[in-house]
């Protein structure tokens, strides 16, 4: 466990925008900047970062978070592993382990019991590809020797509602649901896999945290997969790199193919080091933790995809995520198979030789690079270059690797008829200057547009947290969602002087208020509401809670009053006095 005080430090010594703007190319629009989201696939930018507050949010895909929740979804990177690399880039040094939190402890535990369950899972499902002669048939027919199978931990789903009652007695149990291995409707139970050939994807600690699920021939979905459980994200995890990773380092390369059935096959023909997408777009999770992988120098990775139009797109996309992340040692390259072949089918007819001889002409990062610019632009005029130039701009500016994007500069100069050195100047990145941290200008007041009063203050309290300070705790709803947000921001303010909005999501993450806090922030970010704007808003809706509980206390005296004429007095004290708070609202 990392100290709150050496979070709270980094947190204050690193620039988000630093941090983000290394990946993402941002632009400065009024307080803020954006650019496209780096999370999910868009044309216009909806991906927000704030100086002023140091956190992100995509309006497109609610991806939220600050410096450190970045590298985590972006770099795919665990917990503390982000703020080692975060810590690094501002020369802090992550103090000495700490004991874990309780609440750590237990999301441990949890997943580790669900990690249990998934491998009891497999184990039963393997067993049951035995007593499945159609399976088997269908896995045989396919070219796939039962020693592969064996190898990859290949299983079969049976044709059965509640197939799974057979290894998992007790299949009542939440957890089944959890794991994503029992679906809960109308108050029935029953097994997601049914009458599929079971492929077993491993996580980087070879643990067992999902399924993909084949049906046998025709049918649809062909691939079923684990929904998004507590073990397992999608976008994160890569299919076989336990078994490909000795390979790997031996060959010096890791190939990525798009199938399970095509990692299968490659291997049973003698080439170990493929590995595949879960059926997502190449994420900067994969491209990161594969880089990792090979580390030594020279060794390369290749990326290989169908050469239909929807390869070719997925390839270019595969190249825009790579930008940021390439080094100067570690060549990236981008194979196009043939229309209509993929890797399964390629080394079932040709064998191993031929694939390896097609990766070994695969072009490199730079090369497709070039070659995809210079078929967009007439070189022959003057427009056309600059056309190239312009283009060209965008992409190298996202190049981090110095000496690459010096080979690159040096190579687009010659075809543009420009010296390198205009080049250098025409794709200068962003000064840091221009963008000092300043202070938003003055705008007139956003509406607030907040649906009940807990929900306004909430979003006030994280404009300005030391608003919370005055907070009237008694009068707030306890059956408001944001009470008990409300409160434990409180407490925060009230145990250290300024928290930064950076750091309060540092407190709440992972607990339960983390998404209403987001939501908030994300919510304070499109209305820009400023602290002054803040301190008016949050005056306005203690008035409103005062009205409210004023209202509550009538109702209940009206129960009572009857003929009462004592009451009736205090009836209409009350009644006075709800009118004097009305008449404080502006
Ligand atoms: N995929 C998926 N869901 C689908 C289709 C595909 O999750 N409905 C994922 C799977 O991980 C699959 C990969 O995308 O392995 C590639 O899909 P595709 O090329 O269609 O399948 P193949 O791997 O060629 O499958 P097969 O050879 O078994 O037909
Ligand atoms: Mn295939």
């Amino acid at each position: 466990m990392i100290p709150d005080s050496f979070k709270q430090d980094l947190l204050n010594r690193v620039d988000i925008v630093d941090v983000v703007g290394k990946y993402v190319q941002l632009k400065k629009a009024g307080a803020n900047y954006s650019g496209l989201c780096p999370f999910h696939d868009e044309k216009t930018p909806s991906f927000t970062v704030s100086p002023a507050k140091q956190f992100y949010h995509c309006f497109g895909c609610q991806k939220h978070g600050n410096a450190i929740g970045f590298l985590m979804d972006y770099g795919g990177m665990g917990y503390v592993d982000a703020v080692k690399e975060l810590a690094a880039t501002v020369g802090m040094q992550v103090p000495a382990w700490q004991p874990r939190t309780p609440e750590e402890a237990k999301r441990q535990e949890r997943e580790t019991d669900l990690a249990a369950l998934m491998h009891q899972a497999m184990e039963f499902y393997r067993a049951q590809l035995k007593h499945a002669p159609r399976a088997i048939e269908y896995l045989k027919r396919r070219g796939l020797s039962g020693e592969t199978a064996a190898r990859f931990g290949v299983g079969y789903a049976p044709d059965d509602w509640q197939g799974l009652k057979a290894a998992f007695p007790d299949y009542d149990n939440a957890a089944l649901v959890e794991c994503g291995l029992v679906i809960e409707g109308e108050g029935k139970r029953y097994d997601r896999f049914r009458d599929r050939v079971m492929f077993p994807i491993f996580n980087r600690r070879d643990v067992v945290v999902g399924f993909g699920g084949r049906v046998l021939g025709e049918g649809e979905p062909k691939y079923l997969n684990s929904p998004e459980t507590p073990l397992f994200q999608k976008g994160q995890e890569i299919y076989g790199l336990g078994h490909a990773r000795d390979a790997m380092r031996e060959a010096g390369r890791a190939l990525v193919v798009e199938g399970y059935m095509d990692v299968l096959a490659l291997a049973q023909h003698g080439l170990r080091y493929a590995v595949a997408t879960l059926g997502t777009a190449t994420t900067p999770v994969h491209v990161t933790r594969l880089l990792r992988e090979l580390r030594e120098p020279g060794a390369e990775l290749v990326f290989c995809f169908d050469g239909d139009a929807a390869g070719r797109k997925a390839a270019w996309r595969a190249l825009e995520v790579c930008l940021p992340l390439a080094t100067d040692t570690n060549p990236i390259r981008f194979l196009l198979l043939p229309e209509g072949e993929d890797p399964d089918t390629l080394v079932r007819a040709h064998g191993r030789q031929d694939v390896e001889r097609r990766i070994a002409d695969a072009q490199t990062l730079s090369s497709y690079l070039l070659g995809e610019l210079r078929a967009q632009a007439d070189l022959a005029n003057a427009e056309g270059r600059s056309r190239f130039l312009v283009a060209a701009k965008a992409l190298v500016q996202r190049l981090n690797a110095p000496v690459l994007r010096m080979q690159v500069v040096r190579a687009i100069a010659p075809l543009a008829q420009v010296t390198p050195e205009d080049v250098e100047r025409l794709f200068a990145p962003l000064e840091g200057a221009a963008r000092a941290r300043t202070a938003p200008p003055a705008r007139t007041r956003a509406p607030l547009a907040a649906s009940t009063a807990e929900q306004g203050l909430l979003r006030c309290v994280l404009a300005d947290p030391s608003l919370a300070r005055g907070l009237a705790d008694e009068l707030l709803d306890e059956s408001a969602p944001e009470t008990a947000a409300l409160r434990s921001l409180a407490a925060e303010v009230a145990a250290d002087n300024a928290p930064s909005p950076g750091m309060l999501l540092e407190r709440f993450r992972g607990g339960a208020h983390e998404l209403l806090v987001h939501r908030a922030q994300a919510a304070v970010l499109e209305s820009q509401l400023d602290a002054e704007s803040a301190a008016h808003e949050f005056t306005q809706l203690q008035i409103a809670l005062r009205i409210r509980h004023k209202h509550r206390e009538i109702e209940a005296l009206k129960d009572r009053v009857g003929r009462d004429s004592a009451l009736n007095a205090e009836l209409n004290l009350r009644i006075k006095e709800l009118h004097q708070l009305k008449g404080q609202r502006s």
